[in-house]
């Protein structure tokens, strides 16, 4: 028998790829499904494509799971603070793939979002979900917070560059575009098909709030403050996040040997000789990278693409749960992704 998980948010997007994941997974079973509006709904109604359809989902409500090892929290923000406290003072390990948890100190918290954290003891406390970059604090940790799509994807970029000295902290620029999935399920005007569709459209400029999460996750590689100009822009397509990384080249080696070396070991991201493409990564726990070296401007080019919802949400928040049941790094996660 596996062990034993619980997803709070299993009607959403990214829950509904936890379960996906979870179902196929050796080691790991799904005990209970949580969700919000469609508590008391089955699986099928919400989630068609997967298996095991008339299971029945019940609220988000910590107590609600019983006995189980771990609980994936798939919830909008704000929503898995008292979820993820309550479950982990009972002694469930969490992976919350909301932001609730990502920031160290409740200042950095509150510069990102405005607002008092409600559980301002518990900031620090939750590992940086990123096992490639944070693997050993995320493998001794109950509690982990798995990074942003967007970060995911920028902080695989840059931080070996920065560790290595080769690029400039400052004026760093991450232009991103994302696909519509990325910003959940619920029904919104501005990303209606007639919204969307034939468009490119940036959004959040200036404002968004996986700039300093990137920030801070890039900072400890650093050693220094790190500042970021971030643009993300919407696609008109399902999955996918290209994030195009602009940094000052100080010298010293080539870049793509430098991310590399830094990702020998790490059978989820891979530099390649070609700029990558999202549809290369779709349904994959892959993250790709291609570095450039612009000798004229003197800066370093870091192209890097993920899928969302699995590098970027659910395989990610699976990679982490391994890690925190002491199970293969890799287990329930594929490589391999689907196209076209
Ligand atoms: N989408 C991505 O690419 C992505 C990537 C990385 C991280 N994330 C993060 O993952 C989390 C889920 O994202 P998503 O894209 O899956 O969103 P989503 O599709 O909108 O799903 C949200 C889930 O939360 C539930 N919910 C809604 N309002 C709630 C409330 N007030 N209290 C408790 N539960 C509530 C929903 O339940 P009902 O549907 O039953 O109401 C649903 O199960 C978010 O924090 C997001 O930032 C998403």
């Amino acid at each position: 028998m596996g062990h034993r998980v619980a997803v709070y948010g299993a009607s959403g997007y990214a829950g509904g790829e936890v379960v996906r994941l979870v179902d196929a997974h050796p080691d790991l079973e799904t005990a209970y499904l949580g969700a919000h509006s469609a508590a008391g709904a089955s699986l099928r109604s919400v989630h068609p494509q997967l298996g095991g359809g008339e299971r029945v989902l019940g609220p988000i409500d910590p107590e609600a799971c019983g006995d189980v090892d771990l609980a994936f929290l798939a919830l909008p923000h704000g929503a898995s603070a008292p979820v993820g406290v309550a479950l982990a003072e009972r002694g469930v390990k969490v992976v919350d793939l909301g932001s609730d948890f990502r920031f160290a100190t409740p200042g950095a918290y509150t510069a990102a979002y405005g607002t008092d954290h409600p559980h301002p003891e518990e900031l620090g406390r939750w590992a940086y979900g990123l096992p490639e970059l944070f693997g050993d604090r995320i493998a001794g940790s109950d509690r982990t917070a798995a990074p942003g799509c967007y970060p995911t994807a920028a902080v695989l970029a840059l931080a070996p560059l920065l560790a290595a000295g080769a690029v400039d902290p400052e004026g760093i620029v991450v232009d991103a575009v994302s696909g519509v999935t990325g910003a959940g399920r619920g029904a919104r005007a501005d990303l209606s098909f007639g919204a969307v569709a034939d468009g490119v459209r940036a959004y959040g400029l200036l404002t968004h709030r996986h700039r300093p999460e990137m920030e801070e996750a890039v900072t400890a590689f650093a050693g220094t403050s790190v500042e970021i100009v971030f643009t993300p822009h919407l696609v008109p397509m399902q999955r996918g996040i290209l994030a195009t990384c602009h940094a000052r080249w100080r010298g010293g080696g080539d870049p793509a040997a430098t991310l590399r070396d830094a990702y020998r070991e790490a059978r989820f991201v891979e530099v390649i000789d070609e700029p990558p493409q999202t549809r290369w990564t779709v349904g994959s726990n892959r993250c790709l990278l291609a570095a450039y070296l612009d000798d004229r401007t003197g800066r370093v080019i870091v192209l890097s693409a993920i899928d969302n919802l699995i590098k970027g949400a659910a395989g990610q928040a699976v990679q982490c749960a391994n890690l925190m049941l002491g199970l293969d790094e890799g287990a329930g996660l594929s490589v391999a992704g689907w196209m076209p």
